[in-house]
């Protein structure tokens, strides 16, 4: 790989396998995983400030404000070692606002890619129903997913506007998912 690293964004459904295959792809394209996710747990299990602001709404399957997580997401790509690695993102942008705020930071044309991991609801719902977490309720999990009709579905237009968006079948074992997901990635690359 030559060049500027990779900026690239996944989005699908709750459930479609972003984190699962986001461990395959950070092995293979080279980029640092940043989970907005994964982050907003850290902060609850620390305490911290905006751990105390995320616990109720992530419990009650909302989301936390735009300010907060555009605030959350620009400290991190800030830093050094995004810059010399590049970026998976998992989980942000989920909102128009959030994705305005991702192109300020990166500019107009900082996104290599955004793929859209696209699994039917039924599917993604069956599979968080297996997984049976404690906010894996039927009620919590649509609740989940009508807010990423609301909010986060126009990003696949938002995206496809400005020529980066790629859909990948999210149908599949993992393995299969991932081989699709690496002939996009070796593309770009
Ligand atoms: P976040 O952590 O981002 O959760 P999510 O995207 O809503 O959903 P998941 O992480 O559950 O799904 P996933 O696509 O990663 O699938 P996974 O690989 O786990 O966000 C959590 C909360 O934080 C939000 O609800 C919100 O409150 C807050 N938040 C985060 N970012 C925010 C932002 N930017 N703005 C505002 N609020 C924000 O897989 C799911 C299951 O399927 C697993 O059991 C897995 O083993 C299984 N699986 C995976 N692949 C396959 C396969 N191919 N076949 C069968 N099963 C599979
Ligand atoms: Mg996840």
């Amino acid at each position: 790989m030559s060049g500027r690293p990779l900026h690239l964004v996944i989005l699908g459904r709750q459930g479609s396998g972003k984190g699962t295959q986001c461990v395959n792809l950070v092995g293979h394209s080279g980029t640092l995983h940043v989970s907005t996710g994964d982050m907003l747990r850290a902060a609850v299990a620390d305490g911290t400030e905006l751990g105390k602001k995320a616990e109720a709404i992530m419990n009650a399957g909302g989301l936390v404000s735009d300010e907060t997580m555009n605030g959350v997401v620009a400290e991190r790509l800030a830093k050094h070692d995004i810059k010399e690695h590049g970026v998976l993102l998992d989980g942000f942008p989920r909102t128009v606002v959030q994705a305005e705020a991702l192109e300020r930071i990166v500019g107009k044309r900082g996104i290599d890619a955004a793929i859209n991991l696209d699994v039917p609801v039924s599917v993604v719902t069956e599979r968080m129903l297996a997984r049976g977490g404690s906010d894996d309720t039927a009620e919590a999990i649509a609740r989940r997913l009508s807010l990423y009709d609301e909010q986060t579905a126009p990003l696949i237009d938002w995206f496809d506007d400005r020529g980066v968006l790629v859909t990948v079948d999210g149908l599949g074992t993992e393995e299969e998912v991932f081989a699709r997901l690496r002939s996009v990635i070796d593309a770009r690359a």
